[in-house]
């Protein structure tokens, strides 16, 4: 085991933050997007299912859109929800960051491993949930399900004006690429350092773990654990629960 790694003991609660405060503009209008409906249910509900599909998962964490705590609450009372797992809501900020941070502020003390899980990634499956929370008990301070990836990357020199011409900078080894998902899971000590320490913007919560300096390792993703960014996402994550539909009676 490295120097770095954590010990978090076999039987560590774990808790999932889920930051559900963004508006989703690139969907287009309407319903902020963990709202908006996925097989008649709002995407958001999806992902605190997806959370409390796991055993290990005793409280779920929403931060709500700053305004929306009263909707959201009662969103959570409107669905059903395992009785093994605890639910809380907070209102969120006006980054990502800012809202995973209040979502950590809401913790009670006794969870060891914390999960950060995108309201806009309702489909991941509980073995990949198991996976991270695994692989945080097994000592990793910050594990993030990640798939390598189908297109080649190039860095460019953004332009000013959306649609102009970009130059390539670089084209990094596609091979040593990875798109990284969520839920991403930590020891709880480690992420509360990052976000007291990292003040840089950043995309995701393991990247200001790196910036710590400690290891952050990548277990296997799923692609049902994409992300609901644009409008097709949306015809895809229909048709995923389509066919859990007919495959298992979902
Ligand atoms: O914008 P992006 O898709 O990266 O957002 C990822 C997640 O962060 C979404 O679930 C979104 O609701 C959440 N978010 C948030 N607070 C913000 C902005 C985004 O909780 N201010």
């Amino acid at each position: 085991m490295s120097d770095d790694s954590c010990t978090s003991p076999a039987g560590a609660r774990t808790a999932a933050v889920i930051p559900a405060a963004g508006r989703g503009v690139r969907l287009g209008p309407g319903a902020p997007k963990a709202l908006r409906a996925l097989g008649g249910t709002p995407m958001l509900i999806h992902a605190v299912r997806a959370m409390a599909a796991s055993r290990a998962v005793s409280l779920v964490v929403v931060v709500a859109p700053p305004d929306g705590s009263p909707e959201v609450k009662s969103l959570l009372d409107a669905h059903a929800l395992p009785d093994r797992t605890d639910f809380l809501v907070v209102p969120g900020g006006e980054s990502r960051q800012e809202s995973v941070k209040l979502g950590l502020d809401a913790l009670p003390p006794d969870y060891d491993i914390v999960l950060v899980h995108d309201a806009a990634r309702p489909l991941v499956p509980v073995d990949t949930v198991d996976a991270v929370i695994e692989a945080v008990r097994a000592g990793a301070p910050a594990v993030v399900p990640a798939l390598p990836l189908a297109d080649t990357v190039k860095e460019v020199e953004p332009a000013g004006t959306p649609g102009e011409p970009e130059p390539v900078v670089a084209t990094p080894v596609r091979a040593r690429l990875r798109a990284v998902q969520t839920p991403q899971g930590f020891d709880r000590a480690t992420l509360i350092r990052a976000h007291e320490t990292v003040t840089e913007d950043v995309t995701d919560d393991a990247s200001m773990v790196e910036k710590l300096g400690k290891t952050v390792l990548l277990v296997p993703g799923h692609e049902e654990a994409f992300k609901v960014t644009r409008p097709l996402d949306l015809v895809l994550a229909e048709a995923v629960l389509a066919r859990r539909r007919l495959n298992d009676g979902f």
